[in-house]
């Protein structure tokens, strides 16, 4: 099964722009309780290198564009991030990274736990035995 989770949003458009409005169980599958945004990346940078142990997340390129790579341990899966009208939906125990991002864009993730440094998985290989045990 993909890694690669899309949720299509409801574009709410009119003569006077668009609007997508995102909401708890309706189009995002857990309770927010956190909302970032990573901006401002300098070029060449790539970001995340990580995994959680216990955290949902969509992410929304909301501006711009970046790719993210999601893995399993098994598997890596690369997709290109460059619309608002979707989110990524990063269930726990996956590896990302986030590269190319361009200047302008505006990288918004919704969490459903609160930032604790203790959930993170920074190691490729701890995380891989985590992961498969
Ligand atoms: P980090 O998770 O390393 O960023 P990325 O995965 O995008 O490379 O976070 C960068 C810094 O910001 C780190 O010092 C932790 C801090 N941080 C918070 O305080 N709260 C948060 O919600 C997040 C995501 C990060």
């Amino acid at each position: 099964m993909s890694l690669v989770k899309w949720i299509d949003f409801q574009v709410l458009g009119d003569a006077r722009g668009s609007l997508v409005a995102l909401e708890r169980e309706h189009n995002v599958p857990f309770e927010i309780r956190r909302v970032y945004f990573i901006y401002n990346t300098a070029e060449g940078v790539s970001r995340g290198y990580h995994a959680h142990r216990k955290l949902r997340q969509v992410a929304v390129c909301v501006a711009g564009s970046c790719t993210m790579v999601l893995d399993d341990g098994h598997k890596r899966e690369e997709v290109v991030m460059d619309t608002p009208t979707r989110g990524l939906l990063i269930e726990d125990l996956v590896w990302r990274e986030m590269h190319h991002f361009s200047d302008d864009c505006v990288l918004m993730v919704l969490a459903s736990e609160l930032y604790d440094e203790a959930d993170y998985i920074r190691d490729y290989q701890k995380f891989v035995t985590e992961r498969c045990k």
